[in-house]
Protein backbone atom coordinates (compact mmCIF):
# COMPACT_ATOMS: atom_id res chain seq x y z
CA UNK A 1 0.00 0.00 0.00
CA UNK A 2 3.04 2.50 0.67
CA UNK A 3 3.65 3.01 -2.83
CA UNK A 4 0.40 3.71 -3.68
CA UNK A 5 0.45 7.63 -4.43
CA UNK A 6 3.85 6.60 -7.10
CA UNK A 7 1.65 4.19 -9.18
CA UNK A 8 -1.09 5.91 -9.30
CA UNK A 9 0.24 9.09 -11.18
CA UNK A 10 -1.31 11.44 -13.61
CA UNK A 11 -0.02 8.67 -16.52
CA UNK A 12 -2.64 7.16 -15.78
CA UNK A 13 -5.26 9.83 -16.59
CA UNK A 14 -6.18 8.75 -20.14
CA UNK A 15 -6.59 5.37 -18.62
CA UNK A 16 -9.20 6.61 -16.63
CA UNK A 17 -11.03 8.71 -19.22
CA UNK A 18 -11.41 5.88 -22.05
CA UNK A 19 -12.94 4.21 -18.29
CA UNK A 20 -15.71 6.31 -18.16
CA UNK A 21 -16.11 6.45 -21.77
CA UNK A 22 -16.45 2.52 -21.68
CA UNK A 23 -18.55 2.86 -18.35
CA UNK A 24 -20.83 5.50 -19.98
CA UNK A 25 -21.25 2.88 -22.69
CA UNK A 26 -22.68 0.08 -20.78
CA UNK A 27 -24.08 2.03 -18.09
CA UNK A 28 -27.23 -0.13 -18.88
CA UNK A 29 -25.70 -3.07 -17.81
CA UNK A 30 -24.24 -1.46 -14.77
CA UNK A 31 -28.26 -1.41 -13.46
CA UNK A 32 -28.41 -5.22 -13.62
CA UNK A 33 -25.61 -5.14 -10.86
CA UNK A 34 -26.67 -6.94 -7.95
CA UNK A 35 -27.09 -4.18 -5.35
CA UNK A 36 -25.46 -6.74 -3.05
CA UNK A 37 -22.55 -4.44 -1.62
CA UNK A 38 -20.25 -1.42 -1.43
CA UNK A 39 -17.79 -4.66 -2.23
CA UNK A 40 -17.84 -4.22 -5.54
CA UNK A 41 -16.04 -1.10 -5.18
CA UNK A 42 -12.92 -3.20 -4.67
CA UNK A 43 -13.45 -5.51 -7.76
CA UNK A 44 -13.32 -2.42 -10.19
CA UNK A 45 -11.38 0.59 -10.37
CA UNK A 46 -12.50 3.79 -9.06
CA UNK A 47 -11.36 6.99 -11.03
CA UNK A 48 -10.01 9.71 -9.03
CA UNK A 49 -11.68 13.01 -8.50
CA UNK A 50 -10.30 15.17 -11.07
CA UNK A 51 -11.80 13.22 -13.46
CA UNK A 52 -14.89 14.04 -12.19
CA UNK A 53 -14.03 17.95 -12.45
CA UNK A 54 -13.03 17.33 -15.91
CA UNK A 55 -16.56 16.03 -16.95
CA UNK A 56 -16.31 12.51 -16.69
CA UNK A 57 -19.53 10.91 -15.71
CA UNK A 58 -20.50 12.36 -11.86
CA UNK A 59 -18.63 9.78 -9.98
CA UNK A 60 -21.04 8.71 -7.25
CA UNK A 61 -23.99 7.75 -9.68
CA UNK A 62 -21.46 5.69 -11.65
CA UNK A 63 -20.51 3.03 -8.86
CA UNK A 64 -22.57 -0.15 -8.52
CA UNK A 65 -22.93 -1.53 -5.03
CA UNK A 66 -23.73 1.75 -3.17
CA UNK A 67 -26.48 2.29 -1.04
CA UNK A 68 -28.87 5.49 -0.61
CA UNK A 69 -26.98 6.68 2.28
CA UNK A 70 -23.17 5.31 1.01
CA UNK A 71 -23.81 7.48 -2.35
CA UNK A 72 -24.70 10.66 -0.31
CA UNK A 73 -21.39 9.84 1.70
CA UNK A 74 -19.53 9.32 -1.70
CA UNK A 75 -20.72 12.94 -2.90
CA UNK A 76 -19.47 14.42 0.48
CA UNK A 77 -15.99 12.31 0.29
CA UNK A 78 -15.21 11.58 -3.31
CA UNK A 79 -11.77 11.41 -2.67
CA UNK A 80 -12.09 8.71 -0.38
CA UNK A 81 -13.70 6.22 -2.79
CA UNK A 82 -10.41 4.92 -4.23
CA UNK A 83 -9.34 4.22 -0.77
CA UNK A 84 -12.57 2.12 0.23
CA UNK A 85 -11.81 0.62 -2.96
CA UNK A 86 -8.31 -0.46 -2.34
CA UNK A 87 -10.00 -1.48 1.69
CA UNK A 88 -12.52 -3.69 -0.16
CA UNK A 89 -9.76 -5.05 -2.29
CA UNK A 90 -7.29 -5.97 0.28
CA UNK A 91 -10.06 -7.42 3.01
CA UNK A 92 -10.97 -9.68 -0.19
CA UNK A 93 -7.69 -10.80 -0.71
CA UNK A 94 -6.85 -11.73 2.93
CA UNK A 95 -9.85 -13.72 3.42
CA UNK A 96 -8.82 -15.52 0.51
CA UNK A 97 -5.30 -15.76 1.95
CA UNK A 98 -7.11 -17.17 5.27
CA UNK A 99 -9.25 -19.56 3.87
CA UNK A 100 -7.02 -20.94 1.19
CA UNK A 101 -7.07 -24.29 2.71
CA UNK A 102 -10.68 -24.67 3.53
CA UNK A 103 -14.09 -26.12 1.53
CA UNK A 104 -15.26 -22.76 1.51
CA UNK A 105 -11.78 -20.12 -0.17
CA UNK A 106 -13.92 -16.73 -0.11
CA UNK A 107 -13.34 -17.13 -3.43
CA UNK A 108 -15.45 -14.03 -5.36
CA UNK A 109 -18.13 -15.46 -7.67
CA UNK A 110 -17.85 -12.34 -10.62
CA UNK A 111 -17.62 -8.52 -10.62
CA UNK A 112 -21.18 -7.81 -9.50
CA UNK A 113 -22.26 -10.17 -6.58
CA UNK A 114 -18.88 -9.97 -5.30
CA UNK A 115 -18.81 -13.05 -3.10
CA UNK A 116 -22.18 -14.38 -4.66
CA UNK A 117 -25.85 -15.87 -2.98
CA UNK A 118 -23.57 -17.65 -0.64
CA UNK A 119 -23.46 -14.57 1.61
CA UNK A 120 -27.43 -14.68 2.00
CA UNK A 121 -26.61 -17.15 4.45
CA UNK A 122 -25.75 -15.77 8.06
CA UNK A 123 -22.73 -17.68 8.93
CA UNK A 124 -19.83 -17.80 10.50
CA UNK A 125 -18.05 -17.10 7.05
CA UNK A 126 -20.20 -14.48 6.26
CA UNK A 127 -19.23 -12.69 10.01
CA UNK A 128 -15.25 -13.11 8.85
CA UNK A 129 -16.22 -11.69 5.61
CA UNK A 130 -18.13 -8.38 6.82
CA UNK A 131 -15.29 -7.62 9.30
CA UNK A 132 -12.51 -8.10 7.20
CA UNK A 133 -13.77 -5.97 4.59
CA UNK A 134 -14.73 -3.05 7.04
CA UNK A 135 -11.27 -3.47 8.90
CA UNK A 136 -10.24 -2.99 5.40
CA UNK A 137 -12.04 0.37 4.73
CA UNK A 138 -10.48 1.56 8.41
CA UNK A 139 -7.01 0.17 7.13
CA UNK A 140 -6.92 2.18 3.83
CA UNK A 141 -8.52 5.74 4.79
CA UNK A 142 -6.39 5.64 8.36
CA UNK A 143 -2.95 5.33 5.63
CA UNK A 144 -4.41 7.59 3.44
CA UNK A 145 -4.72 10.36 5.68
CA UNK A 146 -1.20 9.88 6.91
CA UNK A 147 -0.30 10.21 3.40
CA UNK A 148 -1.86 13.59 3.07
CA UNK A 149 -4.33 12.23 -0.56
CA UNK A 150 -7.30 13.20 1.91
CA UNK A 151 -8.87 16.65 2.03
CA UNK A 152 -10.62 15.82 5.29
CA UNK A 153 -8.18 14.89 7.20
CA UNK A 154 -4.23 14.38 8.01
CA UNK A 155 -1.89 12.71 10.28
CA UNK A 156 -2.89 11.19 13.76
CA UNK A 157 -3.23 13.09 16.20
CA UNK A 158 -3.60 10.22 18.91
CA UNK A 159 -2.48 11.46 22.34
CA UNK A 160 1.17 10.18 23.53
CA UNK A 161 1.30 7.35 25.33
CA UNK A 162 1.61 7.40 28.88
CA UNK A 163 4.17 4.61 28.93
CA UNK A 164 6.42 6.03 26.23
CA UNK A 165 9.65 7.04 27.83
CA UNK A 166 10.09 10.43 28.77
CA UNK A 167 13.00 11.58 26.35
CA UNK A 168 11.67 9.88 23.27
CA UNK A 169 9.91 12.65 21.17
CA UNK A 170 6.25 11.60 20.38
CA UNK A 171 5.02 13.34 16.84
CA UNK A 172 6.19 11.96 13.43
CA UNK A 173 3.34 11.41 11.35
CA UNK A 174 0.87 8.22 12.31
CA UNK A 175 -1.45 6.60 10.87
CA UNK A 176 -5.04 8.33 11.78
CA UNK A 177 -6.53 5.01 12.79
CA UNK A 178 -9.24 7.58 14.87
CA UNK A 179 -10.08 9.09 11.51
CA UNK A 180 -10.45 5.74 9.92
CA UNK A 181 -12.77 3.74 12.54
CA UNK A 182 -15.13 6.92 12.21
CA UNK A 183 -15.33 7.56 8.54
CA UNK A 184 -15.97 3.43 7.97
CA UNK A 185 -18.23 3.93 10.79
CA UNK A 186 -20.24 5.93 8.85
CA UNK A 187 -19.43 4.78 5.22
CA UNK A 188 -19.96 0.67 5.95
CA UNK A 189 -22.70 0.59 8.64
CA UNK A 190 -24.63 2.86 6.12
CA UNK A 191 -27.11 0.13 3.89
CA UNK A 192 -27.68 -1.57 7.39
CA UNK A 193 -28.86 1.78 9.25
CA UNK A 194 -30.77 2.37 6.32
CA UNK A 195 -32.94 -0.99 6.78
CA UNK A 196 -35.92 -0.67 8.52
CA UNK A 197 -36.95 -4.34 9.20
CA UNK A 198 -39.56 -4.99 11.58
CA UNK A 199 -37.93 -5.40 15.29
CA UNK A 200 -37.13 -9.25 15.80
CA UNK A 201 -37.70 -10.68 12.42
CA UNK A 202 -35.10 -12.56 10.56
CA UNK A 203 -34.11 -9.51 8.45
CA UNK A 204 -33.44 -7.62 11.53
CA UNK A 205 -31.33 -10.26 13.28
CA UNK A 206 -28.75 -10.28 10.25
CA UNK A 207 -29.20 -6.40 10.07
CA UNK A 208 -27.87 -6.46 13.87
CA UNK A 209 -25.27 -9.32 13.18
CA UNK A 210 -23.77 -7.18 10.20
CA UNK A 211 -23.57 -4.44 12.20
CA UNK A 212 -21.19 -6.35 15.16
CA UNK A 213 -19.06 -7.62 12.91
CA UNK A 214 -18.35 -4.47 10.88
CA UNK A 215 -17.50 -3.14 14.54
CA UNK A 216 -15.50 -6.48 15.14
CA UNK A 217 -13.19 -5.49 11.70
CA UNK A 218 -13.16 -1.80 12.66
CA UNK A 219 -11.80 -2.31 15.74
CA UNK A 220 -9.23 -5.17 15.14
CA UNK A 221 -7.69 -2.12 13.30
CA UNK A 222 -8.08 0.31 15.56
CA UNK A 223 -6.77 -2.06 18.58
CA UNK A 224 -3.68 -3.63 16.71
CA UNK A 225 -2.37 -0.12 15.79
CA UNK A 226 0.59 0.16 17.74
CA UNK A 227 3.58 3.14 18.66
CA UNK A 228 6.42 2.47 15.84
CA UNK A 229 9.54 4.77 16.27
CA UNK A 230 12.77 5.48 14.63
CA UNK A 231 16.28 6.01 15.90
CA UNK A 232 18.07 9.64 15.48
CA UNK A 233 21.32 10.67 17.25
CA UNK A 234 24.83 10.42 16.70
CA UNK A 235 25.37 7.30 14.14
CA UNK A 236 23.12 5.30 14.96
CA UNK A 237 23.42 5.56 18.28
CA UNK A 238 19.60 5.77 19.17
CA UNK A 239 19.98 8.08 21.68
CA UNK A 240 16.64 9.82 20.35
CA UNK A 241 13.63 8.37 19.11
CA UNK A 242 10.97 9.80 17.02
CA UNK A 243 7.59 7.64 17.95
CA UNK A 244 3.84 7.77 16.26
CA UNK A 245 1.02 5.40 15.93
CA UNK A 246 1.18 3.15 13.56
CA UNK A 247 -1.28 0.43 11.76
CA UNK A 248 -0.51 -3.25 12.37
CA UNK A 249 0.41 -5.74 9.00
CA UNK A 250 -2.76 -6.19 7.35
CA UNK A 251 -1.78 -10.13 7.63
CA UNK A 252 -2.13 -9.26 11.69
CA UNK A 253 -5.37 -8.22 11.30
CA UNK A 254 -6.50 -11.08 8.91
CA UNK A 255 -4.99 -13.36 11.71
CA UNK A 256 -6.27 -11.34 14.09
CA UNK A 257 -9.83 -12.13 12.76
CA UNK A 258 -9.63 -15.80 11.54
CA UNK A 259 -9.08 -16.56 15.38
CA UNK A 260 -11.84 -14.42 15.76
CA UNK A 261 -13.85 -16.92 13.42
CA UNK A 262 -12.59 -19.47 15.29
CA UNK A 263 -14.61 -19.01 18.59
CA UNK A 264 -17.23 -16.89 16.99
CA UNK A 265 -20.28 -17.01 18.98
CA UNK A 266 -23.80 -18.57 17.71
CA UNK A 267 -26.41 -15.81 18.15
CA UNK A 268 -30.40 -15.35 18.09
CA UNK A 269 -32.52 -12.69 18.19
CA UNK A 270 -34.12 -12.01 21.53
CA UNK A 271 -37.51 -11.30 22.47
CA UNK A 272 -36.46 -7.02 23.21
CA UNK A 273 -35.13 -7.52 19.81
CA UNK A 274 -31.71 -7.83 20.44
CA UNK A 275 -29.04 -10.78 19.65
CA UNK A 276 -28.65 -12.95 22.70
CA UNK A 277 -26.29 -16.16 22.92
CA UNK A 278 -28.03 -19.38 21.32
CA UNK A 279 -26.41 -20.70 24.37
CA UNK A 280 -26.48 -18.63 27.83
CA UNK A 281 -23.20 -20.87 29.13
CA UNK A 282 -21.03 -19.37 26.76
CA UNK A 283 -19.13 -16.02 27.33
CA UNK A 284 -21.41 -12.82 25.82
CA UNK A 285 -19.34 -11.90 22.74
CA UNK A 286 -17.39 -8.66 22.99
CA UNK A 287 -17.25 -5.80 20.57
CA UNK A 288 -13.89 -7.43 19.44
CA UNK A 289 -15.70 -10.80 18.71
CA UNK A 290 -17.19 -12.34 15.67
CA UNK A 291 -21.09 -13.20 15.87
CA UNK A 292 -23.20 -15.58 13.57
CA UNK A 293 -26.95 -16.44 13.36
CA UNK A 294 -27.33 -19.36 10.79
CA UNK A 295 -25.05 -22.60 10.80
CA UNK A 296 -22.34 -22.94 7.70
CA UNK A 297 -23.60 -25.09 4.86
CA UNK A 298 -21.07 -27.68 4.44
CA UNK A 299 -19.93 -26.23 1.29
CA UNK A 300 -19.20 -29.81 -0.12
CA UNK A 301 -21.33 -29.54 -3.14
CA UNK A 302 -21.99 -26.99 -5.69
CA UNK A 303 -24.92 -25.59 -4.93
CA UNK A 304 -27.25 -22.96 -7.07
CA UNK A 305 -29.47 -21.60 -4.63
CA UNK A 306 -27.04 -21.51 -1.64
CA UNK A 307 -24.41 -20.26 -3.70
CA UNK A 308 -21.77 -22.86 -2.76
CA UNK A 309 -19.42 -23.31 -5.04
CA UNK A 310 -18.66 -26.74 -4.18
CA UNK A 311 -15.12 -28.01 -3.51
CA UNK A 312 -14.82 -30.29 -6.97
CA UNK A 313 -11.51 -29.68 -8.37
CA UNK A 314 -10.24 -28.12 -5.30
CA UNK A 315 -6.33 -28.99 -4.80
CA UNK A 316 -5.71 -30.97 -1.50
CA UNK A 317 -3.45 -32.46 0.82
CA UNK A 318 -2.85 -36.19 0.85
CA UNK A 319 -0.67 -36.34 4.08
CA UNK A 320 -2.61 -33.27 5.76
CA UNK A 321 -5.50 -34.44 8.55
CA UNK A 322 -6.51 -30.33 8.63
CA UNK A 323 -9.07 -29.06 6.47
CA UNK A 324 -6.70 -29.11 3.62
CA UNK A 325 -6.13 -32.70 3.87
CA UNK A 326 -7.78 -34.84 1.09
CA UNK A 327 -10.52 -36.59 3.19
CA UNK A 328 -11.97 -33.40 4.64
CA UNK A 329 -11.91 -31.10 1.67
CA UNK A 330 -13.18 -33.87 -0.78
CA UNK A 331 -15.80 -34.49 1.17
CA UNK A 332 -15.02 -38.41 1.35
CA UNK A 333 -15.74 -38.78 -2.33
CA UNK A 334 -11.93 -39.29 -3.01
CA UNK A 335 -9.70 -37.40 -5.31
CA UNK A 336 -7.57 -37.85 -8.53
CA UNK A 337 -3.84 -37.52 -8.14
CA UNK A 338 -1.73 -36.10 -11.22
CA UNK A 339 1.95 -35.31 -11.41
CA UNK A 340 3.04 -31.69 -12.43
CA UNK A 341 6.19 -29.80 -12.93
CA UNK A 342 7.26 -27.90 -10.05
CA UNK A 343 9.67 -25.15 -10.15
CA UNK A 344 11.67 -23.48 -7.91
CA UNK A 345 14.91 -22.04 -7.13
CA UNK A 346 17.76 -23.66 -5.75
CA UNK A 347 21.38 -24.34 -4.58
CA UNK A 348 21.64 -20.93 -4.46
CA UNK A 349 25.10 -19.12 -3.42
CA UNK A 350 25.85 -15.91 -1.96
CA UNK A 351 28.88 -13.90 -3.98
CA UNK A 352 31.03 -11.50 -3.33
CA UNK A 353 29.79 -8.65 -2.99
CA UNK A 354 26.35 -8.72 -2.84
CA UNK A 355 24.68 -11.29 -4.44
CA UNK A 356 22.95 -14.16 -4.37
CA UNK A 357 22.44 -16.57 -7.79
CA UNK A 358 20.24 -19.59 -7.70
CA UNK A 359 19.51 -22.38 -10.22
CA UNK A 360 16.25 -23.14 -11.21
CA UNK A 361 15.59 -26.40 -10.41
CA UNK A 362 12.13 -28.50 -11.90
CA UNK A 363 10.83 -31.63 -10.21
CA UNK A 364 7.97 -33.68 -10.04
CA UNK A 365 5.55 -33.87 -7.71
CA UNK A 366 1.98 -35.51 -6.98
CA UNK A 367 -0.84 -33.06 -6.77
CA UNK A 368 -4.43 -34.12 -5.77
CA UNK A 369 -7.50 -33.08 -6.67
CA UNK A 370 -10.83 -33.63 -5.52
CA UNK A 371 -13.31 -35.31 -7.43
C1 LIG B 1 -14.52 -8.36 -14.32
O1 LIG B 1 -13.47 -7.41 -14.29
C2 LIG B 1 -12.35 -7.76 -15.08
C3 LIG B 1 -11.26 -6.72 -14.87
O2 LIG B 1 -11.71 -5.61 -14.20
C4 LIG B 1 -12.79 -7.86 -16.54
O3 LIG B 1 -11.70 -8.25 -17.35
C5 LIG B 1 -13.91 -8.90 -16.66
O4 LIG B 1 -14.39 -8.94 -18.00
C6 LIG B 1 -15.06 -8.56 -15.73
N1 LIG B 1 -16.05 -9.63 -15.74
C7 LIG B 1 -17.36 -9.39 -15.75
C8 LIG B 1 -18.24 -10.59 -15.72
O5 LIG B 1 -17.85 -8.26 -15.75
C1 LIG C 1 -29.14 -26.75 -2.16
O1 LIG C 1 -29.29 -26.32 -0.82
C2 LIG C 1 -30.62 -26.22 -0.39
C3 LIG C 1 -30.65 -25.55 0.97
O2 LIG C 1 -29.77 -26.19 1.86
C4 LIG C 1 -31.24 -27.61 -0.37
O3 LIG C 1 -32.57 -27.53 0.06
C5 LIG C 1 -31.18 -28.17 -1.78
O4 LIG C 1 -31.61 -29.52 -1.77
C6 LIG C 1 -29.74 -28.14 -2.32
N1 LIG C 1 -29.74 -28.50 -3.73
C7 LIG C 1 -28.90 -29.36 -4.24
C8 LIG C 1 -28.99 -29.59 -5.69
O5 LIG C 1 -28.08 -29.95 -3.54
C1 LIG D 1 -11.76 -21.47 -4.56
O1 LIG D 1 -12.71 -22.48 -4.78
C2 LIG D 1 -13.38 -22.38 -6.01
C3 LIG D 1 -14.47 -23.43 -6.05
O2 LIG D 1 -14.06 -24.66 -5.56
C4 LIG D 1 -12.36 -22.54 -7.15
O3 LIG D 1 -13.02 -22.43 -8.39
C5 LIG D 1 -11.30 -21.47 -7.00
O4 LIG D 1 -10.29 -21.64 -7.96
C6 LIG D 1 -10.69 -21.49 -5.62
N1 LIG D 1 -9.82 -20.36 -5.49
C7 LIG D 1 -8.58 -20.46 -5.06
C8 LIG D 1 -7.79 -19.20 -4.96
O5 LIG D 1 -8.09 -21.54 -4.77
C1 LIG E 1 0.77 -31.41 3.47
O1 LIG E 1 0.53 -31.57 4.84
C2 LIG E 1 1.66 -31.98 5.57
C3 LIG E 1 1.21 -32.29 7.00
O2 LIG E 1 0.45 -31.23 7.50
C4 LIG E 1 2.73 -30.91 5.48
O3 LIG E 1 3.88 -31.29 6.19
C5 LIG E 1 3.10 -30.68 4.01
O4 LIG E 1 4.00 -29.61 3.88
C6 LIG E 1 1.85 -30.39 3.20
N1 LIG E 1 2.18 -30.37 1.78
C7 LIG E 1 1.89 -29.33 1.00
C8 LIG E 1 2.29 -29.48 -0.43
O5 LIG E 1 1.35 -28.32 1.40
Amino acid sequence: MDNRSVRRGRTGAARHLLLAAALLACSSQLLLVDANSWWSLGLMPIQRPEMYIIGAQPLCSQLSGLSQGQRKLCQLYQDHMTYIGDGAKTGIKECQYQFRQRRWNCSTVDNTSVFGRVMHIGSRETAFTYAISAAGVVNAISRACREGELSTCGCSRAARPRDLPRDWLWGGCGDNVHYGYRFAREFVDAREREKNYPRGSPEHARTLMNLHNNEAGRQAVYNLANVACKCHGVSGSCSLKTCWLQLADFRRVGEFLKEKYASAAAMRIGRKGKLELEDKRFNTPTAEDLVYIDPSPDYCLRNETTGSLGTQGRLCNKTSEGMDGCELMCCGRGYDQFKTYKHERCHCKFHWCCYVKCKRCTSLVDQFVCK
